[in-house]
């Protein structure tokens, strides 16, 4: 059986060059980039200095007052993500693994946003609609399976002109595959069209790390 096609996106040389070249992350991040590095059986699916300072520059723009996370695994980008919050600011993540999410809440303990993020362990499909927010800024990071639904079940609940980034939309490269192969990559290719078709949405694809999508509720559905 043919393996996946996996590529190597960014040259190694430039992916070291722009980390050299960004603001290095804090004492916090730095410490649970290490943890879950050493400690994670999926370690490769934290986020990471790059990304992590790319999220957190995201939140410091938009200076959102609520911020939802879809997938909070060891809380890397979750901490980025609050960075930007305005004093009233509140992040709601969510994880289905209790091991992750209890992992993610010692570390945000320590931060000074802390108090600030709301942990929720389920499954993100039931606890989205259970939040009565209006959301600024949403990171989806979670199942490659839901990210149709989530995208539905999102974009009327974010305040209009409000944004959205969506992990891993290139997939390890597979989505470059003819045809697309695999649940997860053609999944994927699927949000992708389906995100390039919503009237309501702009959105730029960013091939930073594994693919972010970068997307806009149109301020003119007010
Ligand atoms: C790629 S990781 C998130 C990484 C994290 N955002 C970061 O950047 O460090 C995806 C997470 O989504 C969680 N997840 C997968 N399906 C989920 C679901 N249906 N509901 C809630 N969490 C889910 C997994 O347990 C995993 O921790």
């Amino acid at each position: 059986m043919l393996k996946p096609m996996h590529i190597d996106l960014i040259l190694p040389q430039a992916q070291a060059y722009a980390e050299a070249h960004t603001t290095p992350q804090d004492t916090l991040l730095a410490e649970l980039e290490a943890y879950t590095l050493t400690h994670h059986a999926h370690a490769h699916m934290v986020s990471g200095h790059l990304q992590g300072r790319f999220l957190a520059m995201i939140s410091r723009m938009v200076q959102p007052r609520r911020v939802l996370e879809v997938g909070t695994f060891t809380g890397y980008s979750a901490l980025c993500l609050a960075e930007g919050m305005t004093e009233d600011g509140q992040l709601h993540t969510i994880d289905c693994r209790p091991e992750d999410v209890q992992l993610a809440r010692s570390f945000f303990d320590r931060s000074p946003s802390g108090d600030r993020i709301h942990t929720h362990l389920g499954d993100a499909m039931e606890i989205i609609p259970t939040l009565q927010e209006s959301w600024d800024l949403v990171f989806l990071d979670a199942d490659k399976v839901n990210y149709i639904n989530y995208h539905e079940m999102i974009i009327p609940l974010m305040r209009p002109g409000a944004w959205m980034v969506a992990d891993n939309v290139l997939f390890h490269g597979q989505v470059l595959e003819d045809p697309v192969k695999g649940k997860n990559a053609k999944a994927i290719d699927a949000y992708n069209r389906h995100v390039m078709e919503d009237v309501r949405v702009q959105q730029v694809m960013l091939t930073i790390r594994d693919g972010l999508m970068l997307i806009r509720k149109k301020s003119e559905l007010a």
